[in-house]
């Protein structure tokens, strides 16, 4: 169907990172992006940055953890633009206290299951009704490789040793909500798939990371954007399909 420009943008944890980098470049090309972030000073800076380079971006207050911010931007987003064509689901987290199986503080698995599977879930439900007015929606659906039960079940994989439960196991949910949900949508124009950023340097990883965020960005950006022909309900890094 024919995409009316400009886009419209949302991608959750804007304010820094990967979802910011993702936001100036769905910026750069031609969207309108409203960068969500959970602290209103932190989100009007990133914000104002973009802005400040000629980008189309507005703060949007969005809270994973606060269903009404949900609801509000949904309301406001309704209001202003009467739809929705690209939702990044990027926002996420880690807890120090995640661990192996065995060792994992269970109420960190919970606090980050709170993040990144059910936040992402209520943002994804309080944004469907807009997505489905778009004429070519795209959920992408911000995971990781460590999410991936067939890597996680190889003993040579280079990851291997990272056993971080709670982390872990939130992307494998996440990804599942992604396949469960393409195939929902499968036949309304809205594509959902899951990413893998891979491992770049963030405040998620004290900055270990080996990667830019313009290299973490570009899967996401990539799959926001692709074309009615493109795929859904699929599992991605920046250069190949991933194993779930
Ligand atoms: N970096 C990597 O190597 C890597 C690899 C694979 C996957 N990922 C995934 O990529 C995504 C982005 O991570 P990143 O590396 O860019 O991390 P980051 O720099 O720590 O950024 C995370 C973003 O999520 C936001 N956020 C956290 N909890 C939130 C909540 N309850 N509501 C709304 N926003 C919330 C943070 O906001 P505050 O600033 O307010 O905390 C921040 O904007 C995450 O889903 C992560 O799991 C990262």
């Amino acid at each position: 169907m024919q995409q009316t420009t400009p886009r419209i943008a949302l991608v959750t944890g804007a304010n820094k990172g990967i979802g910011h980098e993702v936001a100036r470049e769905l910026a750069r090309r031609g969207c309108t992006v409203l960068l969500g972030a959970r602290n209103a000073a932190l989100g009007e800076a990133a914000a104002a940055q973009l802005q400040s380079q000629g980008l189309d971006a507005r703060f949007v207050a969005v809270d994973l953890g606060r269903p009404a911010t949900l609801a509000a931007v949904a309301r406001r987003v309704g209001d202003e633009f009467g739809r929705l064509d690209v939702l990044v689901n990027n926002a996420g987290i880690g807890d120090p206290r995640d661990a192996a199986p065995s060792a994992a503080d269970i109420e960190a698995v919970r606090r980050i299951f709170e993040t990144n599977f059910f936040g992402t879930l209520a943002i994804t439900q309080a944004m469907l009704p807009l997505l489905r007015r778009s004429p070519a929606g795209r959920i992408v659906n911000v995971s990781s490789e460590l999410g991936s039960l067939t890597l996680n079940s190889d003993p040579q994989w280079k990851y291997a040793a990272y056993r971080l439960l709670g982390y872990s196991a939130s992307k494998s949910a996440l990804n599942m909500l992604t396949v469960q949900l393409a195939g929902e949508l499968r036949d309304t124009g809205i594509k959902v798939n899951a990413v893998n950023p891979g491992f770049t340097a963030t405040d998620l990883n004290h900055h270990r990371g080996t990667q830019t965020v313009a290299e973490g960005a570009a899967a996401a950006l990539h799959y926001a954007l692709i074309g009615d022909d493109g795929a859904s309900g699929g599992f991605f890094s920046a250069d190949a399909p991933l194993a779930w």
